[in-house]
C-alpha cells in the first residue's frame, strides 16, 4: 500500500527561528543549513524544507516523537534542484523498511507546501 503525507505552512512563521542558530540546528541538518545559505531570501526554502519533513512524518503516520525527529529526515537536492530524502539514517530506515520514498516541495513568498509518497 502506498502512503502519502502533505503539509502547508506560512513562510513568515520561520522568521524568528531562522535567526536562532540553536533552534535551527535542532531541526535542520548541517547540509540543509548549508543549502539555505545559497539563497539571499531563504525563508521560503527553510519553510519548504520543514514542510517536507512534516509530510514525511505524516506519510509514516508517526508524526514527530520517539520514533522520528525532524533531524532524522534530511532533505537533499539533486543537481537539477529536485529534492530527495537522505535515507542514510537508522530511525528513518527502521520505518521505511526498504520502501521507496519521494517528496516534492513548492513555495511562494507567503506559503510553502510539500508532499511525500512512500511506495
Ligand atoms: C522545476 C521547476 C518546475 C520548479 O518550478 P518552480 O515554480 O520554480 O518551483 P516552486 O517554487 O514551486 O518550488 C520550488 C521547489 O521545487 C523543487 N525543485 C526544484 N527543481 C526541481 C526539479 N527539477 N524537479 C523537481 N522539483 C524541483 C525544490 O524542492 C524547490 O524548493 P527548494 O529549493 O526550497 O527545495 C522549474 O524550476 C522549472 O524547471 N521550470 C521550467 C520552466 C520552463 O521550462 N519554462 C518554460 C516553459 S513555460
Amino acid at each position: 500500500m502506498n502512503c502519502v503525507g502533505i503539509d502547508i505552512l506560512e513562510v513568515e512563521r520561520f522568521i524568528d527561528m531562522s535567526e536562532n542558530e540553536n533552534k535551527m540546528k535542532k531541526i535542520f541538518t548541517q547540509n540543509e543549513i548549508q543549502y539555505f545559505q545559497n539563497f539571499k531570501e531563504n525563508l521560503m526554502h527553510i519553510a519548504g524544507c520543514f514542510c517536507a519533513k512534516e509530510a514525511v512524518a505524516k506519510a509514516f503516520k508517526t508524526g514527530f516523537g520517539k520514533l522520528l525527529s525532524p533531524i532524522d529526515v534530511e532533505i537533499m537536492h539533486n543537481k537539477d534542484g529536485s529534492p530527495f530524502i537522505n535515507t542514510n539514517n537508522l530511525r528513518l530506515n527502521n520505518l521505511l523498511k526498504g520502501r521507496k520514498i519521494e517528496i516534492s516541495i513548492s513555495h511562494t513568498k507567503n506559503f510553502a507546501t510539500a508532499i511525500c509518497v512512500i511506495e
